[in-house]
């Protein structure tokens, strides 16, 4: 089996590869009957994530367990590496897993004969949900070689834009940041940090993210947040009409974005949703073609 961990794993050739998998099950309708077991364990919550790859795996033919982690023997205190080995002796062929820690780096070493997915690693890695991203665009725009895209928000807490930085920029785009400075990362200073306001009339791409609450220390108050970073009718007014407005979701409308964002022609959010099944079908294909001893990390 394949895995895919990490966005980093992922060089150019392989995110090309998979981005047309996806897009020929889309265009061509393409039924393909893969056979194998699929079982997703979401130790955090999710509405698309969760449900895009359960409808993946249907439409590949795949089997699929339904995995409740509240039910099951965690909270037992039955640790994240017992749960694998349990369920790769059950005969489970690819595991989609989202879980609130650097889950890849905690399995670092160890070998197990399943293809791992992440589906979301606390605010470290969303590499599904980079590539379902990149395909959105890829339709607008063809190629995203010199495309501008500014990820706007909780950039500090977000999976999504570090994801998004390395796919993003593997494929010839140019990602730039935006948000209050608290919100501003350590760990990615050659990222340009730039004023909404200033960037808004040249961006392409315009991302916005969710305040991520759960992973804050501290309560953020957000009464002022609107209209001092998120996409406003007034913003929305100068955004170019060729420009893309997207959101991974959850959305917290009047905070990070206005309703007539989201309603705009421009708004690619449900289309991110709706490409999010075909994305993740030609991620747990390409999982599933990797041979039985595939690798923990990808190619
Ligand atoms: N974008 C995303 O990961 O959404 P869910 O949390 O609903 O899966």
């Amino acid at each position: 089996m394949n895995s895919l961990v990490s966005s980093k794993d992922l060089r150019r050739h392989t995110i090309e590869m998979l981005l047309q998998n996806a897009q020929d099950f889309m265009d061509k309708d393409q039924v393909r009957t893969s056979t194998g077991t699929v079982a997703n364990l979401f130790f955090e919550n999710s509405t698309r994530t969760d449900l895009s790859f359960q409808m993946a795996a249907q439409r590949l033919g795949l089997r699929t367990l339904h995995f409740d982690v509240s039910h099951s023997s965690t909270s037992k205190g039955e640790s994240l590496l017992d749960t694998l080995e349990t369920l790769e002796a059950l005969g489970v062929d690819v595991v989609v897993i989202r879980h609130s820690i650097d889950w890849p780096k905690a399995l670092e070493g160890y070998k197990l004969n399943m293809g791992l997915v992440n589906a979301g690693s606390g605010a470290f890695e969303h590499p599904t949900q980079a590539l379902l991203d990149a395909l959105t665009m890829r339709q607008h725009f063809g190629s995203l070689r010199n495309r501008k895209v500014t990820i706007a928000g909780d950039i500090r807490h977000s999976r999504v834009a570090r994801s998004n930085l390395h796919i993003l920029t593997e494929l010839g785009a140019h990602v730039q940041f935006a948000g209050p400075d608290s919100f501003r990362p350590s760990d990615l200073p050659e990222v340009p940090w730039v004023d909404l306001d200033e960037a808004i009339e040249e961006t392409d791409v315009l991302m916005m993210l969710r305040i991520q609450h759960e992973r804050h220390v501290e309560s953020t108050d957000v009464s002022t947040y609107h209209e001092q970073y998120g996409l406003t009718e007034q913003r929305l007014r100068r955004l170019r009409s060729d420009a893309l407005i997207m959101h991974p979701g959850p959305v917290n409308r009047g905070v990070e974005i206005c309703t007539a964002a989201m309603e705009d022609p421009r708004s690619q959010i449900l289309k991110q949703v709706k490409n999010g099944v075909e994305m993740r079908m030609a991620i747990l294909d390409w999982c599933l073609q990797g041979g039985k001893y595939g690798k923990l990390v990808s190619a």
